[in-house]
Formats: C-alpha cells, structure tokens, sequence
C-alpha cells in the first residue's frame, strides 16, 4: 500500500474506530510476505545498456513497507550465476541474527537454484532503512528502500507530509566500464573489484551517480533519464534520503529550498533547517520539504555530490533529479509550454570537512519521554580502533599496482579481516570456532603512533579473522580514530545489529583525560553508519544486548574490500530471552 492510499484509509477508518485503533497499537503486528527474485536484466543509462542484477527485474529494487511491530518475510531465490546475500541495513534483528545477511559472517552465500528466506521482526524503529546485496560488489545494483511506518494510529513527531517519497543514491551501472571497449560482461563491477584486489590497486572510480536509478540531465544521453518529483504549492513532502552508493559520501541540496531533517537512520531526530544534507553510505535521513505557497514560475535541480577526503581519485560528477510545481490550473496559464527556468542548487565543495563537522553536529536525538534517548550512562568495556589504510607486501613473482610494487589494504587496528570460508555465526553457534576466527581482536593499537600526524615507516598491516567477544548486555564505548596512513580519509563505519549514540568527535588524535568531558551523554544522535572524521576521531556508545556474530566495517565498498571490517561476538545471557535461537532450517550452507 502507497503512503497516499494508507492515509486515505487512515481517514476512513480513523473517524469510527479510534478506540480500536488504541487497542490494536498495543497489539503484535502483522506479518508482511515479499518474494525476491534476483535475475538479470537489461538495462540501458549513459547511452550503454547492460545486463545487470536486480530483484524481480526491477532497477531500483521493491520498496519494503511495514510498520513498527511487524514480522518481514523475504523469500529470496537465487536466479543467477553469482553466489548472493541480501542485507536488511540498520534492521536491528533481534534475536534474528541468522536473517542479517553478510557473507561469511551470518550466513553462507544464496547459490544458484536456492532459495532463502529471510525472517526478521521490526522492533522500536519508524523511518527509512534500504536493504542491499551484501556479497562482494553485488550491491552495486541489488539495493532498494525499506519504509518502516509508526504502529497504527500513531503519527509522526512532526507535521504530517502531504507524500512521502523515497530518495536512494546510487553508482551508476555503466561507471564501471570507464577501460573497458564493449565489453560490458568484462568489466562489470564485480570485475572491476577482483581485478583491484588481485594487482593491489585502486578499483576505477565511477562515472555517475543515480538518484532512484536515474543519472540525470547533467550526463551523457540522461535527460530522459531523470527522476521528477511534482509538487503541489504549498504541501510539505517527506523525501526518504538513502545512500545506497558504493564509495561516496554525498552532498544533497535542493536549489532555493530549505530542508527540515526529522529523521536519521530510522531514528526521529530534534528537526533542524538545512540548505544542505551530508549522506554517507549506509546511511538514511529524512527530510521535509516545503513547497512554495504559490506557484514559483521554475523548476529546481535537487543535485548530489561526493563529499571526498580521501588520496585516491574522486568521481566529481553531480547527479540531479528535477522538482516541479502543478501548475496552478489549465485555465490560467495559457502558455503552458513556456520553458520555466531551471535553477540550480550551490553544493559545498568536494573536500568541505568544516561543513562536514558542523552537519554532524547538530543531529540530535529527540530525547523526550516518548522517544528517550538510553544512553549507556556506565561503560563495561572500552575499545579504541584506529581505522584508516595500510599496505600488504607484493606476493613473489607478481608486480603490484599499490605504492612502491605493493598491495593497497585497510584495517582497524592494523587488523585487516580476512574473510571465512564458513560463516562466522554457524561457527560460533555450533562451537566450532576453530580454524574459522580467534577471539583476540585487541581492543586497543599493538603499536601506538601519532595516528593523525607522520605516518610510521612499516605501514603494512597484519591479516586474520579476529573477533571481539562481549558478554550480553555489556555497555560498551567505542572510539574510532582515523589515521593519515596513506592518506587521512572520513570513514562512514557501519555496525549491524545494534543502533549506537554518536557522544562526540573531533580532528586530531582523540585524547583519553579531556575529550570524554565533551561527551553528550543527553540528546546524541541515535545511529547505525557514522562518518570517522577526516583526520579526527568519533566516540560512540552502545548496549550488546543482542546475542550473535554482528559485522562492523566501513561502509565504503572499497575500504570494506581491503579489510576494513571486524565482527563482534555478543553471547548468550541467561533469560530464556536473551539467546540465539538455533538457525532456520534452510539456512544456506557453504
Ligand atoms: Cu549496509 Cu554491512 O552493510
Ligand atoms: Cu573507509
């Protein structure tokens, strides 16, 4: 059901039935049943047209609708060539661990011919999340929304928006072929990713960006293939942000229109007035937009951009969906063809750190007695990661493509993850660890170093499939410092299972004795990805009060690719409640 058609039936069964409303608020909720198929399907942007994977032929993928309480079944049948795994970004999947989807941590690869379900239950979040392949590249094009709406009755904590519409950011399909002649099926992502990783190298960066699949006018052979959004004077649209972009943080703005952020990550947020919205990958942010009273004679770019930190090459190009106005009424405007003029939203510049900084800062959790923000007030175990690039010798008789005939790798604390061949949580949950992960991840550096300042001269980091053990319900306190190894660089870091709060951050190397006193123990904002910043640090706080094997990595495909991922293992408490149950039977094997 449309957000149009659930308001209208909101109307009709509001006037009578209030007080079964109430009642039913209190209630479980429903189960909502999808079948995914993924298969090709041919698709034709930038004036190229490839065969790319997609869930039931469609590119972006089927919106996901449920409400707070709700049960999700995802059938998926794997109809490819590809091994995949399907994802349910910032889900928290409480006790639902098996239905989490990374590769090699939850579970093993969807093969050819099988088919599995995915089986979670929405518990205390409302708003935006997406889901995406999450097995190599694949969430190039396997991505689509997840609108989680408020229980039955229960409005939003702001004005009720006339539509509500999804946004998602993404890598354009064709990018990815930049050396290649015709021959797409050679340089799809998937290849562009292998190759990288073989020769030690960059990957190629992209040529495009999307907003809902669509390039937009300012490419190549694109005007056709732009996303419209019509508005009514007057009404106010709640645009669902997702970036769902392989390796950029973007700017997003709307030209001469301000945006009120309501939400983040599916959590509500204190509303604040913005030109301009910072987006990293993995992350979601919801916006109301306000149209103009009357009708403003234009029409308006809604452009997005990278914000880019890094020392690698950047896609600087600019994705633009068009917003336009219904004209007041046939009658009065007789020269209905008359070209409005476009007007272009200013960005901030590619590197603008400052703005960065500043955006993050005014997120803030509502924090009121309806939507409390439990933040961790005492801390059980700390943790220090740096995180940030490093390199990996050149094996014998191969020439590498990284720095000095080297292999370009990440890590956190100077552990670069070497992923499985088995899934971590099968191992965890069946007791047979050995072979598959060891349990020392240091929670703190081996080797300490001015981690924002002159690089040490070994740079290269250690490989292994260490995890961090917590026992249930451990408060835990974690920072994150960027390192300028290679390069400093704003790393969105993405933790599955779990929301945390974001309690502050800063440039330079985070300091143990003054910075904690900063700390915003009141409103932080409550979240699943969040951006290390460039050359700085970000401490954030969550509860493991959810049992299993939860990935943590950066949410830059790339980093990811060269080992910027570590799991937490969170074990079973003692309540009936608070473990694991055993895997669903058709958990796919490996
Ligand atoms: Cu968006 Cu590990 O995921
Ligand atoms: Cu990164």
């Amino acid at each position: 059901m449309g957000p149009r058609a659930l308001k209208a039936l909101m109307i009709l069964t509001s006037a009578f039935v209030v007080l079964t409303e109430l009642a039913l608020a209190k209630h479980a909720g429903t189960t909502r049943h999808y079948k995914f198929d993924i298969k090709l399907k041919n698709v034709t942007r930038l004036c190229q047209t490839k065969s790319i994977l997609t869930v039931n032929g469609k590119f972006p993928g089927p919106r996901i609708t449920a409400r707070e309480g709700d049960r999700v079944l995802v059938k998926v049948t794997n109809h490819v060539k590809n091994n995949v795994t399907l994802h349910w970004h910032g889900v928290r999947q409480l006790r639902s661990g098996w239905a989490d989807g990374p590769a090699y941590i939850t579970q093993c690869p969807i093969q050819t011919g099988q088919t599995y379900v995915y089986n979670f239950t929405i518990t205390g979040q409302r708003g935006t999340l997406f889901w995406h392949a999450h097995i190599s590249w694949l969430r190039a094009t396997l991505y689509g929304p997840i609108v989680i709406l408020p229980k039955r009755g229960v409005p939003y904590p702001f004005p009720s928006p006339h539509e509500e519409v999804p946004i998602i950011f993404g890598t354009a399909l064709d990018q990815l072929s930049r050396s290649s002649t015709r021959e797409w099926w050679k340089t799809d992502t998937e290849t562009i990713i292998n190759q990288a990783l073989q020769n030690g190298g960059a990957p190629n960066i992209s040529d495009a960006f999307t907003i809902n699949g669509l390039p937009g006018p300012l490419y190549n052979c694109s005007a056709e293939d732009t996303f419209k959004l019509k508005v009514k004077p007057g009404k106010a649209y709640l645009l669902r942000l997702i970036n769902a972009a392989l390796n950029d943080e973007l700017f997003f703005s709307v030209a001469n229109h301000t945006l009120t952020v309501v939400s983040a990550d599916a959590v509500y947020v204190k509303p604040f007035k913005t030109d301009t919205v910072l987006i990293t990958p993995g992350q979601t942010t919801s916006v109301l937009l306000k149209a103009k009273p009357h009708f403003p004679n234009a029409t308006f770019l809604m452009s997005a951009r990278p914000y880019a930190t890094g020392p690698g090459a950047v896609d600087n190009t600019t994705t633009a969906a068009i917003l336009e106005y219904h004209q007041p009424s046939p009658t009065s405007s007789p020269k209905r063809n008359i070209k409005l003029p476009l007007l272009k939203p200013t960005l901030p510049k590619l590197n603008d750190t400052s703005f960065a900084a500043s955006f993050s800062k005014k997120l803030r959790s509502l924090a009121n007695a309806k939507f409390p923000a439990n933040v961790p007030k005492k801390v059980d175990r700390r943790f220090f990661f740096t995180v940030g690039l490093g390199l990996n010798p050149c094996p014998q008789n191969q020439t590498c493509q990284g720095p000095n005939n080297t292999k370009l790798a990440a890590s956190i604390n100077n552990v670069s993850f070497v992923q499985p061949n088995t899934a971590l949580l099968q191992a965890h949950f069946s007791g047979q660890s050995k072979g598959v992960y060891t349990t020392d991840f240091p929670a703190n550096p081996l080797v300490k170093f001015n981690y924002t300042g002159t690089p040490p001269s070994d740079i290269f980091v250690n490989s292994g499939t260490k995890v961090a053990v917590l026992p249930f319900n451990a408060s835990v306190e974690l920072v994150m410092q960027d390192t300028s190894i290679i390069g400093a660089e704003s790393h969105p870091l993405h933790l599955h299972g779990f929301n945390f709060f974001v309690l502050g951050q800063g440039f330079g190397n985070y300091n143990s004795s003054t910075d904690p006193s900063k700390f915003n123990l009141v409103d932080p904002v409550e979240r699943n990805t969040v951006g290390v910043p460039s050359g700085g640090w970000v401490a954030i706080r969550f509860l493991a009060d959810n049992p299993g094997v939860w990935f943590m990595h950066c949410h830059l495909e790339v980093h990811t690719s060269w080992g910027l991922k570590m799991a937490w293992i969170v074990m079973d408490g003692k309540g009936r409640r608070q473990k694991l149950p055993r895997p669903p039977s058709d958990l796919p094997e490996c």
